[in-house]
Parts: structure tokens; C-alpha cells; sequence
């Protein structure tokens, strides 16, 4: 006798064996990534509420291009866009959290996928997912320029407020932080590691092939924990960029040697 065969088993869209709750990390994943990238979004734009202090600027406007112009096209920030946001979207962990969370194609493993066809990354637009080795090389630019901020932040050369000269605060513990994660997060990147030690057919054969088995072997160890770099960098740079815009509009104080 023939049996039906259980809505579970046909293919369709959320259709699943599953019987755990699968659903919570993708709902968790696209509120955090709309939550953390959609401040990013505004933050770029916002130059007319103040992001810098004394010695402390938003990692988000370094380098800054330009004092602020209170236009919402023409922002001080408008640099990131063309590294750290296209590195970050074509980012491999990012490429998986977002086409389970927010594409839900499909939104988890073994559940029903909502598109009916497969075409990977091989047609327009997600082609451009490809470009992200590129676009690495230019955020390892980035690198020294977030830790010329960050060691800036311990140099007042604002005489209008608080003492010169060198000295500490709470937001300078913090966009070293800052800097350190994101350097983390770009060490950790799929392709970097590629770029060090793919393409090789001998790993001992000449000093400069043992050289990159090591740096192969660190950005390894450092590639296992990329989903880490990725979200304690993305929900730091959101606070650094919210704490120094609090600090510059005296809606909070900064601990600091300075004085202000
Ligand atoms: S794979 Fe995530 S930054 Fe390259």
C-alpha cells in the first residue's frame, strides 16, 4: 500500500527533518547584522554629529579625507567604502551568515531552500564575491592606518581642550582594541592565507617556501577562529565609533589624564 509521504520529506521552502530549534541562529545573526552594519551605514554619513575629540577619532573616519560638510552624499568617512565595506560584505564567514539569515537560501542546514534553482556564484550579481581576495589587499592597507589612530590616541594635540602632550585614556585602551581586532580579522581571512601559502607543491624546498609554511601555519591557527575575529571586531567598531561620538558630545565623560 502506498504511504503519503510526510510534508517533512518534501522539497520545499523552511521543509526540514529537523526537529531542533534551527531557526534561532539565523534570526540571531540577521538582527545582529542588521543592527551592527545598519549603525556602520549611518555612521559613515553622520559627520554632523561630532566623531572626534582631542586625540581620539572614530575609527570609522580614519583616515579622515576631510572636515565634515554636513552633506548626507559627501562624508569624511567615504574612504572605508572603498576597502573595509566591500572586504567585509564579500567576507567568506559573512557570504554564509547572510545567505542563511538573510537570503535563507537556505536558512539552514538540511531545510528547504526558498530559491528553486542552485547557481552558486557564477552568475551576476554574486560573481563579484570573487573580487574579495582584491579587495583584501586593500584593507591590509588599513591595518597600519588604524594603528596610526589608535597610538595618535595617546598624544593631545588640541590646545582648546584638556592638557597636550602624551598621556591615556579609557578611549585609547579602546581603539587600540579596536585596531587589534581588525587586524586579527583581516590576518584571519580565507584568502590571505591563501595568498601566503597557496600555490605551493614544496613546503621545505627553499628558504622562502619555509618562510611562508610558517607564516601559512599562523594564519592557519588564526583562519580556525575567523567567525570570532569577525563578530568581536564588527561589535567593537560599533562601540568605539559610539563611545568617541558620546565622549565629543559631552554626553558622557572620558577617563583621562588630559582633563577633559
Ligand atoms: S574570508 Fe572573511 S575576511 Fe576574508
Amino acid at each position: 500500500m502506498a504511504q503519503a509521504v510526510p510534508a517533512a520529506h518534501r522539497r520545499g521552502f523552511l521543509s526540514t527533518l529537523r526537529i531542533d530549534a534551527w531557526w534561532i541562529e539565523p534570526l540571531l545573526v540577521a538582527a545582529s547584522l542588521g543592527i551592527f552594519f545598519g549603525w556602520l551605514t549611518i555612521s559613515i554619513f553622520l559627520d554632523q554629529w561630532a566623531f572626534e575629540i582631542g586625540p581620539y577619532i572614530s575609527p570609522v573616519y580614519e583616515p579622515k579625507l576631510f572636515e565634515a560638510k554636513g552633506s548626507i552624499f559627501i562624508s569624511p568617512a567615504m574612504v572605508v567604502l572603498l576597502g573595509p565595506v566591500p572586504f567585509r560584505a564579500t567576507c567568506y564567514y559573512y557570504r554564509r551568515a547572510y545567505y542563511r539569515s538573510v537570503f535563507l537560501s537556505p536558512p539552514a542546514c538540511a531545510v528547504g531552500d526558498i530559491g528553486k534553482t542552485y547557481k552558486g556564484e557564477s552568475g551576476m550579481p554574486l560573481i563579484v564575491q570573487n573580487a574579495h581576495r582584491f579587495f583584501m589587499y586593500v584593507a591590509l592597507l588599513f591595518i597600519p592606518i588604524l594603528w596610526y589612530g589608535a597610538i595618535k590616541s595617546f598624544w593631545n594635540s588640541d590646545d582648546t581642550i584638556g592638557d597636550t602632550g602624551i598621556g591615556i585614556g579609557l578611549g585609547s585602551v579602546i581603539l587600540c582594541l579596536n585596531a587589534f581586532l581588525l587586524m586579527m580579522y583581516t590576518f584571519s581571512c580565507h584568502s590571505l592565507r591563501h595568498f601566503v601559502g597557496g600555490g605551493l607543491d614544496c613546503f621545505s624546498c627553499t628558504k622562502w617556501t619555509q618562510a611562508r609554511k610558517r607564516a601559512w601555519d599562523w594564519a592557519t591557527l588564526w583562519n580556525m577562529r575567523h567567525r570570532a575575529w569577525a563578530w568581536s571586531s564588527l561589535v567593537v567598531i560599533v562601540f568605539t565609533d559610539v563611545y568617541i561620538r558620546l565622549v565629543a558630545n559631552d554626553v558622557i565623560s572620558d577617563p583621562n589624564t588630559w582633563g577633559f
